[in-house]
This record gives C-alpha cells, structure tokens and sequence, in this order.
C-alpha cells in the first residue's frame, strides 16, 4: 500500500487531538522500547529528536518506515491502522510534542474477590 489517498497529514497541519494520540501510541505500540521514551534513540535505535526538522524525513517517508519498518525495525502495517500512523506522524512532527498521560498500570482486569 504504498500510497495513501488522502491521508490525514496531507492536511496543513496536524491537529492537537492527533499529536496526542500519536504520542500515546508511540509509548504503547512498543515504539519507545527502541526509540526511548525521550524519543533520544537507544542501543536498540536512532534518535527521532529531530526528525521533524530532517528534510529528508518526509511525512511521507515517516510513513513508510512504520508501515514496513527497515533493516532492523519491524513493520507496522498489520498493527496499525492508516490513522493510526497518520497520528503517530504528526506526533514525530510536532512542533511541540505532547507528553502522554501517565502509563495505565497494567491492563485494568477485574479483581478477585
Ligand atoms: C525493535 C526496535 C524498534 C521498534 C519497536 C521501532 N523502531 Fe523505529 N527504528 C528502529 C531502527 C533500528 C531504525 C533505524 C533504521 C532501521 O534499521 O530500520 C528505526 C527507524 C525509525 C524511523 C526513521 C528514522 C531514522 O533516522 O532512521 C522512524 C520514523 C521510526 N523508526 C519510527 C518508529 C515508530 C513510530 C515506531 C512504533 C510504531 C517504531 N519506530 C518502532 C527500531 C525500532
């Protein structure tokens, strides 16, 4: 799927409610475990500190490497959805990245009684 009609970055600019969800699918799509929740990269991957400011990281680009992930990134077309990426996009892209609320403790099952 290599091009994405009419995706929701393609707009002027990202919205608020995107950058958001995007920085909370970073943190739980496991991007952080690579790339640090800082987004400074670790052992494991570069940083995305600047990304926004490299020119040859189009949209575009950013979206290809995390729908078919690279040498050693895996791909993410069969966990996210377009929208999904397109969030995660204009996260990376963010002028002002938002923090994401704090992690949800483990998944919220019912307790025993
Ligand atoms: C298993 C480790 C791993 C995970 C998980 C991972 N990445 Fe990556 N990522 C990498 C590596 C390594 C690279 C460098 C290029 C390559 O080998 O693919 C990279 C490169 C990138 C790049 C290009 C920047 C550059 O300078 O190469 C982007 C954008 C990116 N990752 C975003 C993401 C997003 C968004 C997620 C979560 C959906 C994610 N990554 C999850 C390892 C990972």
């Amino acid at each position: 799927m290599a091009s994405l009609a009419g995706p929701a970055w393609a707009a002027s600019s990202a919205t608020k409610a995107q950058e958001k969800a995007g920085a909370v699918l970073f943190r739980d799509k496991g991007c952080t475990y690579c790339h640090g929740a800082d987004l400074l990269g670790t052992k494991k991957a570069p940083s995305l500190a600047t990304i926004r400011k490299d020119k040859a990281w189009t949209p575009e680009k950013i979206t290809t490497q995390i729908l078919d992930g690279g040498q050693k990134m895996p791909p993410f077309s069969d966990s996210l959805s377009d929208e999904e990426i397109a969030d995660l996009v204009a996260y990376l892209r963010a002028k002002k990245r938002p923090i994401p609320p704090p992690a949800p403790a483990a998944a919220p099952s019912a307790p025993p009684k």
